[in-house]
C-alpha cells in the first residue's frame, strides 16, 4: 500500500472511531508521573489524541501531530468540548520531524518509523523523557498490524534509543503464562541525560 493510500485509510478510520471506546496507552496512563511536571509534551502520530487529552488534563502543555486531517479536526473538537487547551497540527512527522531539544517529553504509541527515532531522541531537552509503546513480532495474540515490518523485533525498541537512560522497559514476548502480564507490545520510558 502506498503512503497516500495509507493516509486515506487512516482518515477514513478516524471518522468512524468513538472517543468512548478509547483510553490512554499504558505507557502514558501508568508512567506520566515520570515526565517533567507541567512540561512541554509532543505526541507524534497521535491519531485521535487520547494520550494528548489525558496529559493536557494532567496539566502538561501538549502539542499533538498526525498527518490524518480527520484525526486532528476531531482532536481539536474533543479538546474544546472537554475544556482542555492543546495544540493539534496536521503534520507528516517523517517529512518534518521535531527540532532538536524542543520538548520535555515525547509520546509515541502504536506507530513505528525507524528512521524517525534518532530525531525523536534529539528532540528531547536535557532531562526530557520519551514514552514509547508499540506492537511486537513476538506477540501473544493477533492484535496490531499484520505487516511484521511495523512490529518491533525482540529488544529492538531498546536498541533504537541507545543514548537514553532506561527508566522502564517491558518486552515480555511469549514467556511463561501469556494470560498474564503486558503482552503484544513493547514499552519504553527513557530519559535524556541532564
Ligand atoms: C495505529 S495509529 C496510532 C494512533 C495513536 N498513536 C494511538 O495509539 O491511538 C497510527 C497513526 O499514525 C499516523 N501516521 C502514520 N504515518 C504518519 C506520518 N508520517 N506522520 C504523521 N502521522 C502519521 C496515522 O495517521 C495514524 O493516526
Amino acid at each position: 500500500m502506498s503512503d497516500p493510500e495509507r493516509r486515506a485509510r487512516w482518515n477514513e478510520r478516524w471518522t468512524r472511531r468513538d472517543y468512548a471506546d478509547t483510553e490512554p496507552a499504558a505507557v502514558v496512563h501508568d508512567y506520566a508521573y515520570l515526565l517533567p511536571p507541567g512540561g512541554e509534551v509532543l505526541e507524534v502520530a497521535c491519531g485521535l489524541g487520547v494520550n494528548a487529552l489525558h496529559l493536557a488534563a494532567a496539566g502538561f502543555r501538549v502539542t499533538a501531530w498526525d498527518y490524518a486531517e480527520t484525526a486532528i479536526a476531531r482532536l481539536e473538537e474533543e479538546a474544546l468540548s472537554r475544556g482542555l487547551v492543546l495544540t493539534a497540527e496536521v503534520r507528516d512527522v517523517v517529512a518534518a520531524p521535531p527540532a532538536p531539544a524542543s520538548f520535555d517529553a515525547i509520546i509515541v504509541t502504536r506507530f513505528l518509523e525507524r528512521e524517525l527515532c534518532p530525531a525523536l531522541a534529539a528532540a528531547l531537552r536535557p532531562g526530557g523523557v520519551l514514552c514509547y509503546q508499540s506492537f511486537v513480532r513476538d506477540a501473544a495474540s493477533d492484535r496490531g498490524p499484520q505487516d511484521a515490518a511495523f512490529r518491533f523485533a525482540p529488544n529492538e525498541l531498546l536498541r533504537l534509543f541507545p543514548d537514553l537512560r532506561v527508566l522502564v522497559f517491558h518486552d515480555e514476548g511469549r514467556a511463561g503464562d501469556t494470560a498474564q502480564g503486558f503482552r503484544d507490545e513493547s514499552l519504553l520510558v527513557a530519559q535524556r541525560a541532564e
